[in-house]
């Protein structure tokens, strides 16, 4: 049984929308000597934010999908990261994208990152949507970033809570409406 909660909107469609745009410009600008840029979705949370990416990007482009999850469906990391889903293509020499959601404690991305290089792709960079600083476990950052938020526990553009939804258009931040508010009384 979930506890009940809302969602409240903390970056609407349409600036993501603006933001996303504005980072292909700058990824098509930064590869734009690549015979071929391999885009590398990590699932399942990045299936929205690669489909609006990729076609902002103007450079030919591979789409391959790696799987890799540490949370499951609890709120906390397992910090242990499975890779329950191989990429498809080979990516030794080639110009590499990976493209995540969110970086929160950063072990997902380090992780992914380390698997990737070691694998010898000519260049390796990262864009992700969001990033939550405060947050960071692990040292790493994104090449490209779309948005910092701060720590509150955010749904929809392909993000989820316990598997549900991600088919929301914005981004929202979940509040639990079964804790009383404090109202310092
Ligand atoms: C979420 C999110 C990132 C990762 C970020 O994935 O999509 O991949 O956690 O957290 P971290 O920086 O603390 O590692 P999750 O494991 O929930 O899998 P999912 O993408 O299938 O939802
Ligand atoms: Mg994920
Ligand atoms: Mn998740």
């Amino acid at each position: 049984p979930q506890r009940p909660y809302v969602i409240d909107e903390m970056i609407s469609a349409k600036a993501i929308a603006a933001r996303v745009e504005a980072l292909a410009k700058e990824i098509t600008r930064a590869f734009r000597d690549t015979d071929k840029l391999v885009v590398v979705g990590l699932l399942r949370g990045s299936f929205v934010f690669i489909a609006d990416l990729v076609r902002e990007i103007d450079l030919p482009v591979e789409v391959d999908f790696l799987e890799a999850s540490s949370y499951g469906d609890a709120m906390e990391t397992s910090r242990e990261v499975r890779i329950l889903k191989d990429l498809r293509g080979e990516i030794a020499g080639r110009d590499v994208l990976v493209v995540e959601d969110i970086v929160d404690t950063g072990f997902t991305l380090h992780h992914v990152v380390n698997l990737l290089k070691s694998r010898g792709p000519k260049r390796l960079e990262v864009c992700a949507l969001l990033d939550k600083p405060s947050r960071r476990e692990v040292p790493i950052k994104a090449t490209w970033t779309g948005f910092e938020i701060p720590d509150e526990f955010v749904v929809g553009y392909g993000i989820d809570f316990a598997q549900r939804n991600r088919n929301l258009p914005h981004i929202g931040k979940v509040r639990f409406t079964d804790t009383p508010t404090d109202t310092g009384a």
